[in-house]
């Protein structure tokens, strides 16, 4: 067969980024098989869009001398997994990929998933599963959205199909997958508020009525480029941040005083402006318009202070069954020395200082070490010291030129691409007794944890929390203990 080719599949099991696995003889599929190769042999599917128990019709996009690759194009009989979904966009919006798939289900696979990573991609045995934490919320559960304007909208099926002539050339929305310069033009998302879909669609109308144009990522010009809502889950903050091109402080005052007029509740609203080619929402710098710049929320009994630019753990409610969990691997006595590598704005750090003698901390981006500081004042948490640091670089001579006390515990929570070799490599020099490894990409977290199980550790137990119902990503806290 070729790519391009449809085929009939029966999918037996849930692989890594949701896909499902069909099994089908090799050579049905492969025309290329050599002589000592059997045509019998079992060969692999990855079918994007389908669940175990479905059975499929699906296009082949990869064939490969072990695996192949393909899409669903129809569902010939369901899985039992399969629920009605709530959203209109689903199937075209990258957002919630698995919101066809029964929520119990979906956390029964992201445990699977885990397991497997550990045991079959890691190759590790001797360790604790625990058993995987569900999302207390499974819609409105995101205390931030980020919208992308495009000057390219993709027009969903059913809007070709109705024939009406659509404006093309504005969109305000989410990506669709694997499409990098189209957005898909929303006007309601079930992850965030009510109200953050009332100033989604309040900024879409106001920017299409004043003819602004939005960003284009071909010509590096047009103004608008993203939208950006922070909820507060404990307090009623809410933040609007608006990404520009360019400073246009007229336009910007009378966006915010009519957004302000319609939507009352919005307690601070920011303007960051960006003029680098790349697509991320953050800018060179950033105007306040409107209130102090920050929205506060609690993580368990503590404040923490929120930037526009700085990262804060997207599901609160979770965050704090996260947090627990890493604290209650390293049970603490209280009298430890922790180091919390990737702080953010200091969340971990100041959630586990109650339970330990001083904690030190170490992250790069300015605005969060900031927001750090200001946590530990909210908080009064006279024993947490923060250190700005690029964990790409030894963060050793830090520790030197400070004369800080070697750790006890070593928390990490790096970003998706995991740990730096170097950063890796200062871990194991410390020697703390233990690492606590909390991740949210647990493929290149089996990774890291592989290169200090080489160098003295040992892995003892993981458990996964499921803060992203809806899409395949899985967080995951592992602990290892100084062999
Ligand atoms: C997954 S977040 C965790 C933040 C924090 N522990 C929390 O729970 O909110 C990863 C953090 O790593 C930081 N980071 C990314 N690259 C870094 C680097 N090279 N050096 C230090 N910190 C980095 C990010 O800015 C971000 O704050």
């Amino acid at each position: 067969m070729k790519k391009g080719d449809i085929i009939e599949l029966e999918i037996e099991k849930y692989a890594f980024e949701g896909r499902g696995i069909a099994k089908v003889p090799v050579g049905i599929i492969r025309s290329d098989l050599g002589k000592e190769e059997d045509p019998n042999q079992n060969y692999v599917v990855f079918v994007d869009g389908s669940y175990p128990g479905d059975k499929v019709k699906a296009e082949l996009k990869k064939i490969k001398k072990s695996f192949a690759e393909a899409k669903a194009v129809k569902i010939i009989s369901p899985s039992n997994f399969r629920i009605k979904v709530r959203c209109k966009y689903f199937g075209e919006c990258g957002g919630c990929k698995q919101q066809d798939l029964d929520y119990a289900q979906q956390v029964k696979f992201k445990q699977q998933q885990v397991e497997d990573i550990f045991t079959k991609l890691g190759g590790f045995t001797d360790f604790v599963i625990e058993e995987i934490i569900p999302s207390e919320k499974v819609f409105f559960y995101r205390n931030k959205m980020e919208f992308s304007f495009s000057d390219k909208r993709w027009l969903t099926q059913k809007e070709i199909r109705s024939g009406v002539d659509i404006q093309k050339d504005f969109a305000l929305g989410l990506h669709v997958p694997e499409v990098y310069d189209k957005v898909l033009d929303i006007d309601e998302c079930f992850l965030q508020s009510e109200l953050c879909n009332r100033i989604l669609n309040f900024t879409k109308e106001f920017f299409k009525r004043k003819k602004i144009t939005p960003y284009s990522t071909k010509t590096h010009s047009g103004f608008l480029r993203n939208l950006v809502i922070k909820t507060s889950h404990h307090t009623n903050d809410l933040m609007v941040n608006l990404v520009t091109l360019n400073d246009d402080e007229n336009l910007m005052k009378s966006y915010s005083g009519e957004l302000l007029r319609q939507i009352p509740e919005i307690t601070t609203i920011i303007n960051n402006i960006n003029q680098k080619k790349s697509s991320i929402a953050t800018g060179d710098y950033e105007k306040i318009i409107f209130g102090s710049g920050f929205i506060f929320d609690l993580i368990g009994n503590y404040k923490f202070r929120i930037s526009a630019n700085s990262f804060f753990q997207t599901n609160t409610l979770q965050a704090e069954k996260l947090y627990q969990t890493a604290l209650d691997f390293a049970e603490l006595n209280g009298k430890e020395i922790i180091y919390d590598l990737y702080s953010g704005a200091g969340t971990i750090s100041i959630f586990v200082s109650g339970k330990s003698q001083e904690v030190y901390a170490f992250e790069t981006v300015e605005s969060a070490v900031n927001d750090a500081e200001e946590n530990k004042k909210i908080n009064n948490a006279v024993n947490v010291h923060f250190f700005s640091a690029d964990l790409y670089k030894s963060f050793l001579p830090i520790v030197d030129t400070n004369n800080l006390p070697l750790p006890d515990v070593i928390i990490l929570d790096p970003p998706r691409s995991g740990m730096h070799a170097n950063t890796i490599d200062d871990v194991i020099k410390l020697k703390p007794k233990k690492i606590v490894y909390v991740s949210c990409n647990p493929a290149t977290q089996v990774r890291d944890i592989k290169i200090f199980g080489n160098s003295g550790y040992k892995l003892i137990k993981i458990r996964p929390v499921d803060m992203f119902p809806h899409t395949y990503h899985i967080e995951n806290v592992a602990l290892l203990e100084a062999s």
